[in-house]
């Protein structure tokens, strides 16, 4: 199965996002066994959660209305966000994967959200910390992921929120929600 899809997310990708998605599978089913969460599914939605990541602003809104996807201000504004909840409903109609735990991690994977999962959480960190990332600040995300998950999580949302505010993009709500609800709970 692994190796189908690979067959057919390589046709819908350019090679370097086809690599991206691999490293995020192999990173998330590294994270998987470390956070006690099922390591397949783990790397299926890794493989799986940039599957939309390349259709057009015209695409991902003809197909957002297809899906019966709310398009709101924020998404309509910052199309691109839309590849995640697009690429939950993919994975199931193009891609055969019909799990709606693998469809919540990928729908998440770009803003994270309060009560992630903890195969959300890994498949949002796998996202930032895969082996091609090489922003400053990723090998201390790597270091924290190594031992915490939550701890590494905040670390990149502060890192996200910092970077998103600095050039005076908008921030999703539930990027703020998320990382709030981390803080509610830090002992
Ligand atoms: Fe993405
Ligand atoms: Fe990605």
């Amino acid at each position: 199965m692994i190796k189908q899809i690979k067959a057919q997310l390589a046709l819908s990708l350019s090679p370097k996002r086809y690599k991206h998605s691999v490293g995020v599978s192999k990173t998330a089913k590294i994270l998987a066994k470390r956070f006690g969460c099922d390591p397949d599914k783990a790397q299926l939605a890794g493989l799986l959660h940039d599957c939309a990541r390349e259709l057009t602003n015209n695409r991902l809104l003809s197909t957002a209305e297809a899906f019966g996807i709310v398009v709101g201000d924020i998404e309509r504004c910052h199309t691109v966000l839309l590849h995640a909840l697009i690429g939950s409903k993919l994975a199931e109609t193009e891609y055969g994967v019909a799990d709606p735990e693998i469809a919540q991690a990928i729908a998440l994977h770009t803003t994270g959200g309060p009560h992630m999962t903890v195969l959300d959480k890994i498949i949002f960190l796998a996202d930032v910390i895969e082996p091609e990332r090489s922003f400053p600040g990723v090998d201390a995300l790597r270091e924290l992921a190594e031992q915490d998950l939550d701890k590494a999580l905040l670390a990149a949302y502060n890192q996200a929120i910092i970077f998103l505010a600095e050039r005076n993009s908008i921030i999703h709500p539930n990027t703020i929600l998320g990382r709030n609800e981390l803080l509610f709970y830090k002992s």
